[in-house]
């Protein structure tokens, strides 16, 4: 047992971006913190209301994956002292568990000894939340492309590059939870040809006008038909924000992750000023409390300090 304490620094993230469900996300810079040592006996500190109704005994998520990668290894469980701090709200869409994952086994892995690599903890964590979008996001920053193979025996392909700077992102946090497994469940288990194709090409459009700074083809090439058409009637508002949002000053906008927090690109001041004034006005007409967040993407991905 050593006394190194090891800090997390862990960045929240968006999925889907509209139609690539389960593959792509981009990470930002709000974010989550754990510290984390051994302990005589395992402790775990929440800091922040955000976070109170979280255990704070070993079926906490962050330890049982932090004590899951120590199992992993062939150590014995670990005792941790573990404190967790967040900017990002939960269960809005934000990737809260990703984040709490990707944060966990980062930090047991340098208490461990670092016996697994970036790209072997980004492939624990993405079977672990059980797709690779949110998770991607925070292991590697940025706009991130990735996609689960048939077992766990491969590796996780993954592509990451940078996103033009210009673009900006608003998000609407409303002010309820809405939990994944329930937002899932609501999705069917088959689509039609004429969906596949229509999602298939969105997604690979928006990849594209990523890559290439197309900043213009983002309204239509964040369409999406398989999942948030199913998930609008869990999300008031949601509909007409998509449905409006590019009359409105935005370049593209999609439910962020599973929701309820829907996302906005932009550019300049004119477009935010229009896109807040809309935002305002259909949560107004839904009578929805919510925050709104202007969020700058994070480049870095999961930073590790150890002191
Ligand atoms: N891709 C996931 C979903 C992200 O939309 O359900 C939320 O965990």
């Amino acid at each position: 047992m050593n006394n190194m304490t090891v800090r997390v620094k862990v960045p929240a993230s968006t999925a889907n971006l509209g139609p690539g469900f389960d593959t792509l996300g981009m990470a930002f810079q709000l974010y989550s913190t754990i510290t984390m040592r051994f302990a005589e006996k395992t402790e775990i500190r929440l800091i922040g209301e955000e976070l109170q109704e979280l255990p704070v005994d070993k079926t906490n998520l962050v330890y049982e994956v932090a004590a899951g990668l120590f199992a992993k290894a062939n150590l014995p469980e670990p005792e941790l002292y573990i404190e967790i701090e967040t900017e990002a709200p939960l269960t809005r869409g934000l990737g809260s568990s990703a984040s709490a994952i990707v944060g966990a086994l980062a930090g047991a892995n340098v208490l461990a000894g670092e016996p697994f690599t970036r790209d072997q903890l980004f492939e624990m964590a993405s079977w672990l939340e059980g797709h690779p979008d949110n998770v991607g996001a925070s292991v590697f920053g940025g706009f991130v492309v990735a996609t689960l193979p048939k077992d766990e025996s491969q590796p996780i392909p993954y592509v990451t590059f940078p996103v033009p700077k210009t673009l900006k992102t608003l998000v609407v946090i409303p002010d309820y939870w809405l939990a994944t497994h329930k937002a899932r469940g609501v999705l069917p288990e088959v689509y039609t040809k004429a969906d596949v194709i229509y999602n298939v090409g969105h997604s690979s459009l928006l990849v594209a006008a990523l890559a290439q700074g197309r900043l213009d083809l983002l309204g239509s090439a964040m369409q999406d038909r398989m999942h948030q058409p199913y998930r609008a009637p869990l999300v008031p508002g949601l509909a007409e924000m998509l449905a409006e949002a590019t009359a409105h000053g935005a370049l593209g906008a999609a439910l962020s992750g599973a929701g309820p927090t829907t996302l906005f690109f932009y550019e300049n001041e004119q477009q935010e000023q229009e896109l807040r004034s809309f935002i305002a006005a259909v949560m107004a007409r839904h009578e929805l409390s919510y925050e709104l967040m202007e969020l700058l993407i994070d480049e870095q991905g999961v930073q590790i300090e150890t002191v």
